[in-house]
């Protein structure tokens, strides 16, 4: 039987995924909680990451090496970065990579010596079912997030984006930091701080990756203000309507 992590950064993220789990029971291991249950009849490891790579590459290697799990999901929120990348949008990562790495000279900016690339893919097959599950929750919103929030954050035509998320161990929150970031990786959809953490640890140990991220801000000078209360009243409520929706497939 397959053992799933569904991995968030933040307690608001992971909150409404522990809702939907009947019977879990809380482990704290390395600092970290895990909670071991049940989704949908499947057994599932949920974890709380906690924020930055460093957390992430724990988080991945004890879900792996402890709780031996076979596939990991990540949900959480991100800042957007592509046109139209847009706050409300979700992003399914089909590629990952992390911004703040750098052996240049040595090796080309972005690239990891010993794995020879910078981008490590995310698991095709689940993250065509979790981009399945974002459109049904994303064409339903109303069933998800009240009607209240939806107009404070204009969620009306909210869109899925697949491709390249990039991670970093600094929340982004200056205009000129963001632009940078866009120009020197224009294929970029969002900016994070754990992703591609774990992609470089399952890819390690072999394992499949699924990681999708709703968009809190734009990554600019409002970053810090839109994040907050974005993050309380409809991230929280997406992670667990999507998580949901992939497990009743
Ligand atoms: N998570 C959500 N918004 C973010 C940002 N602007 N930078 C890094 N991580 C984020």
């Amino acid at each position: 039987i397959p053992r799933i992590a569904l991995v968030a950064a933040l307690h608001e993220e992971l909150a409404s995924v522990l809702a939907l789990m009947p019977d879990e029971h809380k482990e704290t291991v390395g600092g970290r909680d895990f909670w071991v249950g049940h989704l949908h009849g499947q057994e599932v490891v949920a974890a709380l990451c906690g924020i930055g790579k460093v957390a992430a590459a724990t988080t991945a290697t004890l879900l792996i090496q402890y709780f031996g799990v076979d596939r990991i999901v990540f949900t959480g929120v991100a800042g957007g970065l592509g046109p139209g990348v847009n706050v409300g949008d979700v992003v399914v990562a089909r590629s990952l990579l992390q911004h703040d790495y750098d052996v240049s000279p040595i090796f080309p900016r972005y690239v990891i010596p010993g794995h020879g690339v910078s981008e490590f893919p995310s698991d095709a097959q689940l993250s065509d079912r979790l981009a399945g599950a974002c459109e049904t929750v994303l064409g339903a919103l109303p069933d998800h997030v009240d009607l209240a929030s939806i107009a404070k954050f204009g969620l009306h035509k909210p869109k899925l984006h697949q491709g390249l998320v990039i991670s970093g161990d600094r929340f982004v929150c200056t205009t000129p930091e963001s632009e940078k970031l866009i120009r020197e990786l224009p294929s970029a959809l969002a900016v994070e701080m754990e992703g591609a953490a774990f992609a470089q640890v399952c890819k390690d140990f072999n394992l499949p990756l699924a990681l999708v991220r709703t968009i809190s801000d734009r990554a600019d000078d409002e970053a810090h203000v839109d994040f907050p209360s974005f993050l309380k009243e409809v991230a929280s409520k997406y992670s667990g309507a999507i998580i949901q929706t992939l497990f009743s497939d």
